[in-house]
């Protein structure tokens, strides 16, 4: 093999390996169906569980992001952005969780608020006994 054909062959192979990895991670794709069953217990004295003590704090567990709302309730979603993956918030002021990935919001009970995801979040049943907060879907 020549120079030429090197790299010919060469110039062929990046140009592939380029155009794989853009249409990789240039992907505007939704993440859809990754979103777990669970059925769990939270004792809600224990430190770290200590989020949950305070309107506004939220924290995650098994692939769920569970949060306390400024009126007290509890309320729990998905936490992977259907849009690309990236953890959701909960914005305790405007009652939403939003992406820090690229700005899309989430109503309380996972419906999509703004874009770019177009698909919403699982939304887990709550309740609450005594110190304990059960969460299940
Ligand atoms: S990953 Fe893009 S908005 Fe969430």
């Amino acid at each position: 093999m020549d120079r030429k054909e090197f790299l010919a062959m060469f110039g062929v192979s990046a140009a592939a390996l380029a155009l794989t990895t853009c249409m990789n991670g240039c992907s505007k794709a939704q993440v859809t169906n990754t979103a777990p069953t669970v059925n769990f217990t939270l004792d809600l004295t224990k430190p770290t569980n200590s989020a949950l003590q305070t309107n506004g704090g939220f924290l995650y567990v098994e692939g769920v992001i569970v949060a306390r709302t400024n009126a007290g309730a509890f309320i729990a979603v998905s936490q992977t952005c259907t849009h690309q993956g990236a953890n959701v918030v909960f914005q305790a002021s405007a009652s939403e969780f939003i992406c820090p990935a690229h700005g899309s919001t989430f109503a309380p009970n996972g419906a999509v608020g703004m874009g770019p995801a177009t698909v919403s979040l699982k939304s887990y049943y709550t309740s609450v006994s005594g110190n304990f907060l059960h969460v299940s879907g």
